[in-house]
């Protein structure tokens, strides 16, 4: 085992609650959380305030490499800083949500988060969720869950979650927006969306988030054990 414990990656697609479910394991083995997709949220957000078109993949791969993205754990898992200023909130506005896929498929955006991700993760003891971390970020994790949900449920989720916030983006809106990222994470030339051979599938359309962090804790324990 490494220094600080197991690595346990957690993917799959769009509001499937890979954060809510992922937060809570890391709770409960008191293991580090990271959600790799405010990664490229930040980058998404950052070339969306300097104006940067999505398709300059030459600009882009500049603010990657040049920006300073960084963690904080608060209450309800974690805080989001580029270059030092605080973004939890901003990169969850929709105009991120409805880019940051364009700006994910852009190899050095990939490579250079890949690589900082491998690095959070080199001493265990940690959660890690979104869509290649079984597959491509942490290829020998000791965990690898993919969690499904069909798009209708997901849908709902990201509704309801909405709403808690004020925004009222119509339902079948929501369910387009859900598919077309689907469509692009999982067609994308360079790891796409895929289920690692080794993971193991839950299904949350119809489970509990507690039934959901209960399983995967299952499979933690047997690690440890
Ligand atoms: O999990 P999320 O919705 O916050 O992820 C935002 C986007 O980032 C998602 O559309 C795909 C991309 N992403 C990725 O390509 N690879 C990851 N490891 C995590 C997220």
């Amino acid at each position: 085992m490494r220094k600080n414990g197991l690595q346990v990656a957690i993917d799959g697609p769009a509001s499937a609650g890979k954060s809510t479910v992922a937060k809570l394991v890391a709770k409960q083995f008191n293991y580090v959380y990271c959600d790799t997709g405010a990664m490229y949220r930040a980058i998404t957000l950052k070339a969306l305030q300097a104006g940067v078109s999505l398709d300059n993949v030459d600009e882009i791969s500049k603010i990657v490499k040049s920006s300073k993205i960084t963690f904080a754990p608060s209450n309800d898992g974690q805080r989001v800083f580029i270059d030092g200023d605080e973004i939890t909130q901003e990169i969850r506005q929709e105009d991120v949500t409805n880019s940051v896929s364009a700006v994910a498929a852009i190899a050095d955006v990939r490579k250079e988060l890949s690589d900082q991700q491998k690095q959070i993760a080199l001493n265990g003891g940690i959660v890690m969720d979104g869509r290649d971390i079984g597959s491509t970020v942490l290829p020998d994790a000791e965990v690898k869950i993919f969690l499904v949900a069909s798009v209708e449920e997901r849908a709902q989720r990201r509704y309801k979650e909405n709403i808690q916030k004020g925004i009222n983006t119509p339902l079948d809106e929501l369910q387009l927006e859900i598919e077309a990222r689907d469509y692009k994470d999982s067609h994308r030339k360079i790891s796409p969306l895929t289920k690692a051979k080794d993971a193991i599938e839950i299904d949350t359309t119809s489970l509990s988030i507690e039934e959901v962090v209960s399983e995967i804790a299952k499979v933690v324990k047997n690690k440890l054990n």
